[in-house]
C-alpha cells in the first residue's frame, strides 16, 4: 500500500531514529551526547574499530563518515535489515503505537485534498506578495519601510498585502480555476449558512505567510494597515491544513539556523521574529497569538534541549511567563526544559533591535536564567519571610511547583534544589543569624534525609 507523506512524517518525527539504530549498535559513550540526541557508534555497515557512524535524533538521519551510508529511519532498517519499506513503516509505526492506516480510499482522498489545499495556499501567498508589489501596495509598502523592513527581508518571508476589496483574492483564485469549496476549506473567505456572499477574511492587511516544518503555506496572519481596524491581528481560522497549536512562526528557518549546539527562541510577535532577522537572528520563532501551547514546547525540544523564551518585563508579561512555567513542568524531563529571558518592559524585541542592531537583544538572551531559578524566584522573590510560618508557607508553594514535574528523577532533582536555596537563603543569610542568634545554622528547612535523600 501507498503511505501518505504526513503519516510518513509523523511516525518518524515521534520515533528518535537512534531508537531504531539503537538495536543495532552500541553506542559510544565519549562521542555521544544523549541529551542532545547526538549518537556516535562503529558503522554498522561496515566493519571498524572507531566510531564514525553518526546519528541526531532532530534531524531524523543517520550518516556514517567511514563508508559515506546515510538515510533515515526506513532506509536504515531495509538496507541493515533487509526488510522491504512498508516492513520497515509497519515497523517504526509500532514503536510510534500509531495504528497503520488501514488500506482507506478516503485517506487517499484527504491527502490528494491536502496537497491541493497547499496549492491554493500558495497561489493566495503569490498572490499578496504580487499585490504588496503593485500599484495597490504603496500604502502597505511604506508602512514595512517604516518600519524598517528591508526588500530582503520581505521577500524572505514572502510578506504580501490584502487589498481592501471583499472579492479581490476570492475572484483571483476563482479566476484560476480554485473551486468554492476549496476556498473556503482554506479558510480564506468568511462564509457560512447566515452569510449570503462569501468575502475575502483578509483586507487592507499585511500578511504574513505561516509555513509548515515542509515549509508549504498553510496559514497567513494579517495585520491590519488601518491603526483603528477591530483587529490588529488576524489569523487563519483552523483548517484541514492548520492547526495553530501545533504550529510555530518560522519553525522551518529557525530550525535550520540553529544548528548544530544552538538554541531556539521563542518571541510573541511575528514582526519581532522578522526584525530580529533582519538583525541577524534567526533562529527565533513565535506562536500565533496565543501563548505557548504543550504541542509547541513539544516541537520546540524536537530541536533544542533548552528553548529561550522571551517574555515583556511589565507585569503581564510576568503572568505570561508564570503561566508558561506551569504549563511546561509537568513536561520537562533530563534533556528537555528551558530558559526565561526577560525584556526590558514594554519593549518587544522588534523595539530592540531597531536602532541599535543586536547588541541589546544578545543581552537579553545572554541573561537567560534556568527553569529551576525561575521557579525559586517566583515564590520566594519579593517575599519576606520572618516568620516560621511565612517560611513553611513557602515551603509548600515550592513544593506545590516541583510536584507538577511528572518526569521523577528530574522532579526529585527540584525538590533537593529547592530546599538547597532554601537553606542558603535562611541558613546561611546573615539576616537568619543576627535574628536567630546561638541556634545552628541548619534551620528547621533542612533537606529532610539529606542529599540523595527520598
Ligand atoms: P503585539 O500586540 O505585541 O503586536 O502582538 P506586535 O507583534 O508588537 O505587532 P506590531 O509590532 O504592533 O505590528 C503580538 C502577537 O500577538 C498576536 C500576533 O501573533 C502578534 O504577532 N496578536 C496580537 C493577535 O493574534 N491579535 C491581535 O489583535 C494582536
Ligand atoms: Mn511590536
Amino acid at each position: 500500500m501507498r503511505f501518505s507523506p504526513s503519516f510518513l512524517d509523523d511516525i518518524r518525527e515521534r520515533v528518535p531514529i537512534s531508537d531504531v539504530i539503537g538495536r543495532h549498535v552500541t553506542w559510544d559513550r565519549k562521542k555521544t551526547n544523549t541529551s542532545r540526541g547526538d549518537w556516535w557508534a562503529c558503522c554498522p555497515f561496515h566493519g571498524e574499530k572507531s566510531p564514525s557512524f553518526h546519528c541526531e535524533d532532530r534531524k531524523g538521519r543517520y550518516h556514517c563518515f567511514g563508508c559515506g551510508v546515510s538515510g533515515d529511519h526506513f532506509k536504515f532498517l531495509t538496507e541493515l535489515e533487509s526488510l522491504n519499506f512498508p516492513e520497515a513503516v509497519e515497523r517504526v509505526a509500532d514503536m510510534a503505537g500509531i495504528a497503520l492506516p488501514a488500506p482507506d480510499p478516503q485517506a487517499a482522498q484527504r491527502e490528494r485534498q491536502r496537497a491541493t489545499l497547499e496549492d491554493v495556499m500558495e497561489m493566495a501567498a503569490s498572490y499578496f506578495e504580487a499585490e504588496l508589489q503593485g500599484p495597490q501596495g504603496a500604502r502597505a509598502r511604506a508602512y514595512l519601510r517604516d518600519r524598517g523592513l528591508s526588500g530582503r527581508t520581505i521577500a524572505a518571508f514572502r510578506l504580501g498585502y490584502s487589498n481592501d476589496n471583499r472579492s479581490a483574492l476570492k475572484e483571483h483564485l476563482a479566476s484560476r480555476g480554485v473551486d468554492k469549496e476549496q476556498i473556503e476549506a482554506c479558510g480564506l473567505v468568511v462564509h457560512g449558512p447566515e452569510i449570503a456572499v462569501s468575502y475575502d477574511r483578509f483586507r487592507d492587511r499585511i500578511m504574513f505567510p505561516i509555513l509548515s516544518s515542509r515549509e508549504r503555506v498553510i496559514a497567513f496572519g494579517g495585520r491590519a494597515l488601518q491603526p483603528g481596524a477591530p483587529a490588529k491581528y488576524l489569523n487563519s481560522n483552523e483548517t484541514e491544513l492548520f492547526h495553530k497549536g501545533n504550529v510555530l512562526y518560522n519553525f522551518a528557518r529557525a530550525r535550520r539556523a540553529c544548528g548544530q549546539d544552538g538554541t531556539l527562541i521563542v518571541v510573541e510577535g511575528y514582526m519581532d521574529v522578522i526584525a530580529l532577522a533582519q538583525a541577524g537572528i534567526d533562529n527565533v520563532v513565535a506562536p500565533l497569538g496565543t501563548a505557548l501551547g504543550e504541542n509547541q514546547l513539544k516541537l520546540l525540544w524536537r530541536v533544542t534541549p533548552q528553548p529561550v523564551l522571551c517574555f515583556d518585563g511589565d507585569e503581564a508579561g510576568q503572568r505570561a511567563a508564570n503561566r508558561t512555567v506551569d504549563l511546561a513542568l509537568p513536561h520537562i524531563g533530563p534533556g528537555r526544559s528551558l530558559r526565561i529571558a526577560v525584556l526590558p518592559a514594554g519593549k518587544d524585541p522588534d523595539d530592540l533591535v531597531r536602532h541599535d542592531g543586536r547588541a541589546p537583544f544578545d543581552q537579553v538572551i545572554a541573561s537567560a536564567r534556568p527553569l529551576a531559578d525561575v521557579v525559586w524566584s517566583r515564590e520566594a522573590g519579593s517575599g519576606v519571610f520572618e516568620t516560621p510560618e511565612s517560611r513553611a508557607e513557602l515551603e509548600v508553594k515550592l513544593r506545590q511547583a516541583t510536584s507538577l514535574i511528572a518526569d521523577e528523577s528530574l522532579r526529585r532533582h527540584y525538590q533537593q534544589d529547592m530546599r538547597d536555596r532554601m537553606n542558603a537563603f535562611f541558613g546561611g543569610g546573615p539576616r537568619y543569624n543576627k535574628r536567630e542568634q546561638g541556634k545552628s545554622g541548619g534551620g528547621s528547612f533542612g533537606r529532610g534525609g539529606g542529599r540523595g535523600g527520598r
